[in-house]
C-alpha cells in the first residue's frame, strides 16, 4: 500500500499522532472501555443508521477517515461495496481485521485531503470525526470540497457546530482552547458552491455535543 502524499495534507498534529501504533490500539478500544464514550457510540451508530436508511443503499461508500472500523458494519449493511480509508495505516489494519470475515472492506491508506480517486468516483463518501480535528478554518472547508468532488451522490460529513450549546458553554468558561469549528449556514453555503444541497442536519446530542451531522446531496452534476 502506498502511502498517502504528504504535499497536499496540512500538517496536523492530530493526524500524525493516529500513525502510530499504539495510538491506534487506544482509539481501538476507548469506545468500549469509557463509559460516556459506551454512550455516545450507540447513539451515533443509531444516528448513523437512521441518516443512511434515508438515503438510500449504496453501491459503493467510502468511509474515510475509517479509524479502527468502529462504524464500518453499519456502513456495509447500507452499501454493496464498503470502502475503507484512512491516513493512519495501522488503523486501516484494525478496520480490515473487524470486517474481515463479514464484508471485507476494500482499504486504502490516503489523506482526505486528496483522495486518490476520480470525481463521483463513489456515491457516497461519509467522514465521521475528523472536520474538528482540523485547525485551520480553510482546511476544514477543503475537507468538505474534497468529499463532495468524489461523490456522485450524497457526502455524509461532521463537523462541530460553532453556535451548538456545548460551544457556547465551553467559550463562555474559557477554560479550555476554542474548538475547531463550522456553522450551519457555513456548510450550506459551502455546498452550494459545489453542486450539493441541505438534506439534513442532526445533533449527536443536543445539550451534551456539538459534533453535527450534515447530509448533502448533490442537486448539479
Ligand atoms: C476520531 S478518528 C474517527 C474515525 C472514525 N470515523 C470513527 O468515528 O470512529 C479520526 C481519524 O482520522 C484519521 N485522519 C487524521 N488525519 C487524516 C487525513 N488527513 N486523512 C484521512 N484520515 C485522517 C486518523 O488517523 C483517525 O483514524
Amino acid at each position: 500500500m502506498t502511502e498517502p502524499p504528504k504535499s497536499q495534507t496540512p500538517r496536523i498534529r492530530y493526524s500524525e499522532k493516529r500513525r502510530q501504533a499504539h495510538q491506534a490500539a487506544s482509539y481501538d478500544v476507548k469506545y468500549e472501555k469509557e463509559i460516556v464514550k459506551r454512550a455516545s457510540d450507540a447513539r451515533e451508530k443509531r444516528l448513523l443508521t437512521h441518516i443512511l436508511a434515508r438515503s438510500g443503499r449504496h453501491q459503493r461508500l467510502l468511509d474515510v477517515p475509517c479509524g479502527a472500523g468502529r462504524l464500518s458494519a453499519v456502513m456495509a449493511d447500507n452499501t454493496e461495496r464498503l470502502i475503507e480509508a484512512d491516513y493512519a495505516y495501522p488503523m486501516i489494519e484494525l478496520a480490515r481485521e473487524k470486517g474481515a470475515e463479514s464484508y471485507q472492506p476494500a482499504v486504502a491508506n490516503v489523506s482526505a485531503f486528496d483522495l486518490p480517486f476520480g470525481d463521483g468516483a463513489v456515491d457516497m463518501v461519509v467522514s465521521i470525526r475528523l472536520n474538528h480535528h482540523i485547525p485551520d478554518a480553510v482546511d476544514r472547508r477543503r475537507h468538505v470540497r474534497e468529499l463532495c468532488r468524489v461523490s456522485s451522490r450524497h457526502v455524509l460529513v461532521t463537523f462541530f457546530d460553532a453556535h451548538s450549546m456545548k460551544n457556547k458553554i465551553r467559550n463562555w468558561r474559557g477554560k479550555k482552547r476554542p474548538k475547531s469549528t463550522m456553522s450551519r449556514a457555513e456548510v450550506t453555503q459551502l455546498a452550494g458552491e459545489v453542486g450539493y444541497g441541505i438534506a439534513g442536519f442532526w445533533r449527536l446530542s443536543p445539550l451534551f455535543s456539538g459534533h453535527t451531522f450534515a447530509l448533502l446531496e448533490r442537486t448539479a452534476s
